[in-house]
């Protein structure tokens, strides 16, 4: 089928490319030049894993196109699909401008009948709100054109969102019509060959699916964060309580693991933006509030816990800050608890060294250069000079550190786990004083 994609970013980019892998025609279109000419030079503008072959070898292939020509992108178009972002609005809401552009523009370009199909998150209602801009549009040019608009949100997590648009675990398909619903299984049936994974609703139950998802994923996190802040506090520990709760099946092992607060573009943003969309409609929200206000804590723990420490602010300490990523796997920064716990150490006088895989980059380019941070190009080279290490995100190579080496290097010797990924017990027998989230063992019983 000819797919068109509006938007290059972490789901555009990834959908489309995987479209492509499945033997549709994709051409994906984006307002920036910029963007697009690194595409088109086989450049790829995010770490994702497995992202960059898929790109390069579909559009060698002659099956996946870039252009930011919306004319040239809507031509022949079958499917049209919005993937731009939602950031917040300021006031809590979802800023939807660049969606409604997108219909604008499709609105001025398309030439014959298509389904537009909405995977930006969006509030309830969009649809028809983008359903109205298009028809508009077309009014005003005096063509009749039959426009569908469906909603299909993705649910797919950075550093694994290949995996997940190849092998989705459902996809959800909003719309009123047997045959828009037909077309786009039609279009992702190869990723569920052997499965039926389409789950068919009505269009706002849809565009409200995705909002539900990413908040009961958020309050299962917040709430553990709460756990970890009580077992701090009684003297038990947030990782036998997790070892505890996870076998049983109606709460499961995922989404359980006490942190440093979660962050990146969905979460933080999504979580606000029902809660506002609840007020509007006039039904209060409670538990979301309590879910952001919960995070917004817990990203600003860690630093507690080093004051803690330290007996007051660290003025003129160094810290070495182990990932910087708001998770492993991905080079994205955005909302990630690194950036919260670097503002409240330079706050406090300190100077930060930064060991990321690959975040670095992004970190520089959210916080430019300045004098109280080095990037640095290991984790040993972070702890070079530092008084204390904080571990932020838990990458993988973090996992097995040479406590010999942290011994030696850390003036304090003490080591800040927001993660829990190390044994207290192991530390401290390497003369290494630690703290992680939620771990207040009681050494009595
Ligand atoms: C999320 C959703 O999972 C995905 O379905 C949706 O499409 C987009 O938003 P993503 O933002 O990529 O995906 O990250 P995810 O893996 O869900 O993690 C979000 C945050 O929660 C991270 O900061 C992570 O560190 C944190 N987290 C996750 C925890 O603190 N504890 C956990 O147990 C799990």
């Amino acid at each position: 089928m000819r797919v068109t994609m509006f938007g290059t970013g972490y789901v555009g980019l990834v959908t489309g490319a995987c479209l492509a892998e499945i033997g549709h025609e994709v051409i994906c279109v984006d307002v920036d030049s910029n963007r697009i000419e690194r595409l088109q030079a086989g450049e790829i503008p995010l770490y994702e894993p497995g992202l960059a072959p898929l790109v390069r070898g579909n559009a060698a292939a002659g099956r996946l196109h870039f252009t930011v020509d919306p004319v040239r992108a809507l031509e022949g178009a079958e499917i049209v699909s919005i993937a731009v972002g939602t950031p917040p609005n300021g006031e809590g809401g979802a800023d939807l401008s660049q969606v409604l552009a997108v219909a604008e523009t499709i609105g001025t370009h398309l030439s014959a009948a298509a389904i537009v199909v909405n995977k930006s998150t969006v509030p309830v209602g969009t649809a028809q709100r983008v359903h109205d801009t298009i028809n508009a549009v077309l009014a005003r040019r005096d063509v009749q054109l039959d426009v569908d608009v469906a909603s299909n949100p993705e649910f797919l997590k950075e550093g694994a969102a290949v995996k997940d648009c190849m092998h989705p675990d459902r996809i959800v398909l909003g719309a009123s019509r047997r045959t828009t619903f037909d077309r786009l299984r039609k279009l992702y049936a190869p990723f569920v060959r052997n499965h039926d994974r389409f789950v068919e609703m009505d269009v706002r139950s849809a565009e409200l699916t995705k909002y539900a998802a990413n908040a009961l994923l958020a309050t299962k996190i917040s709430f553990m964060n709460e756990m970890a802040r009580i077992a701090e506090h009684v003297g038990a520990d947030i990782e036998q309580v997790r070892l505890g709760i996870g076998p049983d099946p109606r709460i499961g092992w995922h989404f359980i693991y006490a942190g440093a607060g979660y962050g990146g573009a969905c979460f933080p943003k999504d979580v606000l933006a029902l809660a506002h969309a609840a007020r509007d409609a006039g039904v209060p929200a409670p538990l979301l509030d309590a879910v952001h206000a919960v995070n917004d804590r817990q990203k600003r723990h860690l630093y507690t816990l080093i004051q803690r420490h330290y007996g007051g602010p660290p003025a003129g300490r160094t810290f070495a800050l182990w990932g910087a990523a708001f998770k492993p796997n991905t080079d994205d920064v955005r909302g990630a608890p690194s950036l919260t716990l670097l503002q409240q150490l330079w706050d406090a006088g300190a100077t930060v060294r930064v060991y990321d895989p690959k975040a670095l980059d992004e970190l520089r380019r959210t916080l430019g250069d300045r004098e109280d941070l080095a990037l640095c190009d290991s984790p040993a080279a972070a702890l070079d000079g530092c008084d204390a290490l904080v571990v932020v995100t838990e990458w993988r190579e973090f996992r097995s550190p040479d406590l010999e080496l942290m011994r030696e290097r850390i003036g304090d010797r003490v080591v800040f786990d927001g993660r829990n990924i190390y044994d207290p017990v192991e530390l401290e027998e390497h003369g290494i004083a630690y703290y992680g989230i939620g771990r207040g063992r009681s050494l009595s019983f």
